[in-house]
């Protein structure tokens, strides 16, 4: 039995997860969860999947609810928690840059660790990567780059090829961009995801991110961007000797979820299969910087990859970008410019942090800093 912890239980990663592990009840058990304010989805979790205890990070939500639940405890608790509990496998699936201080904590006191929480990999991963964890990448592409790279010789890979479903605006011009709301890139045409992450694949910047966390974590520099609309190719490797592989399925992140959960083993999944959808449009189309800029930014991560806090910046500058499109003080197109201004502008008032308290304070510095906005 795999005891599990997940950190973000109530967004659509962590509802997925839940699932797998309510119907393999003889492989996994729920010991705790992290969230931050859904107590309805909290509430079920604890029906369906009894966890020891339930956390949030929410201090209303804790005082409101702590006297009726005496299993309910405050995001402080996490790391006693992790150290009584003795956890197999932590899943990390919160957004942002609010996900890093717990997967550094999942990394430190599981044996594996699968990360869906890109942000962690791109600013910490040299902060967690040599802790008690194994970690895997838990994201359709780079579940899939790890499987298809498994028993290959890496000198023979010529270049790894993600792949993006292009997002709500694929088929706009630049002049149509100028007018889209948040509300038009909340309409993603084919995964159903939590908030950041749909904004961040109608920008590009969920890609940009991708490349970035790819770069780092297979070490591997010569990445490419390939638009999938279909969304069933995840990736693809290129060898030396110009043959292929890719990695097919259906579109449905329990696939991604379900290899991490059950590794390094498969579990049997109940999705659709291809089959069912022949014939297959393999269309592949090149990417597009000019309309979606802020791609640029994950090949401008490999060039400054070890720049800790250039990555840093990077995924605080898009959290902010995104809360003020969100907020409709930020227009879509306006998104990279304001991203690379301020990178540009904080770049040089910072020092590259050296350890993952040095980081947290940068992101503590940069919050008190940009509270106004
Ligand atoms: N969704 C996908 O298909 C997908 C695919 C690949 C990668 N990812 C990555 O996976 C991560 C999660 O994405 P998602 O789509 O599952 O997000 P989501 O649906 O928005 O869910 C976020 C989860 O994190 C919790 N949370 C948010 N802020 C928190 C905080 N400060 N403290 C504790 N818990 C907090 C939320 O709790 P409440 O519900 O209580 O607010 C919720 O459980 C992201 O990094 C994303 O890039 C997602």
């Amino acid at each position: 039995m795999k005891k599990i912890a997940i950190l973000g239980a109530t967004g659509s990663i962590g509802q997925n997860a839940c699932q797998i592990i309510s119907e393999n009840p003889d492989k996994f058990s729920l010991e705790f969860f992290l969230f931050n304010k859904n107590m309805k989805k909290a509430q079920e979790i604890l029906k369906t999947l009894e966890p020891k205890f339930f956390i949030t990070s929410n201090k209303e939500i804790f005082e409101k609810y702590k006297t009726s639940y005496k299993n309910l405890l405050f995001v402080s608790d996490l790391e006693k928690i992790y150290q009584d509990s003795k956890i197999d496998l932590t899943l990390s699936a919160i957004p942002g840059s609010e996900g890093i201080y717990p997967t550094y904590l999942g990394c430190r006191y599981s044996k594996v660790c699968a990360i869906s929480n890109k942000e962690s990999i791109v600013c910490a991963y040299e902060f967690i990567k040599n802790l008690r964890a194994k970690i895997i990448l838990c994201d359709s592409e780079h579940t899939s780059l790890e499987q298809l790279i498994k028993n290959e010789n890496k000198k023979e890979i010529e270049k790894l090829i993600l792949t993006a479903s292009g997002g709500p605006f694929w088929n706009l011009s630049l002049k149509e961009l100028e007018k889209v709301s948040y509300k038009d890139a909340l309409k993603h045409p084919s995964w159903n995801m939590g908030k950041k992450i749909t904004i961040d694949s109608a920008t590009f910047m969920n890609k940009a991110f991708e490349i970035i966390e790819a770069a780092l974590y297979f070490n591997i520099k010569n990445i490419d961007v390939f638009v999938h609309r279909k969304s069933f190719i995840h990736a693809i490797v290129k060898f030396i000797d110009k043959t292929y592989k890719f990695s097919v399925s259906f579109p449905d992140m329990k696939t991604a979820i379900s290899y991490c959960l059950n590794y390094p083993s498969r579990l049997p999944l109940k999705i659709p299969s291809l089959e069912d959808f022949l014939p297959l449009e393999l269309k592949l189309e090149k990417k597009d910087l000019e309309r979606f800029k802020c791609l640029e930014f994950g090949f401008l991560g490999i060039k400054n990859l070890d720049n800790i806090l250039f990555r840093s910046l990077l995924v605080f500058a898009d959290d902010l970008a995104i809360n003020l499109f969100l907020k409709q003080k930020l227009s879509f197109l306006q998104i990279y410019n304001f991203i690379k201004n301020f990178i540009e502008k904080n770049i040089g008032k910072f020092q590259n942090p050296k350890n993952i308290y040095e980081l947290l304070d940068t992101f503590k510095m940069l919050k008190e800093k940009y509270s106004c906005l």
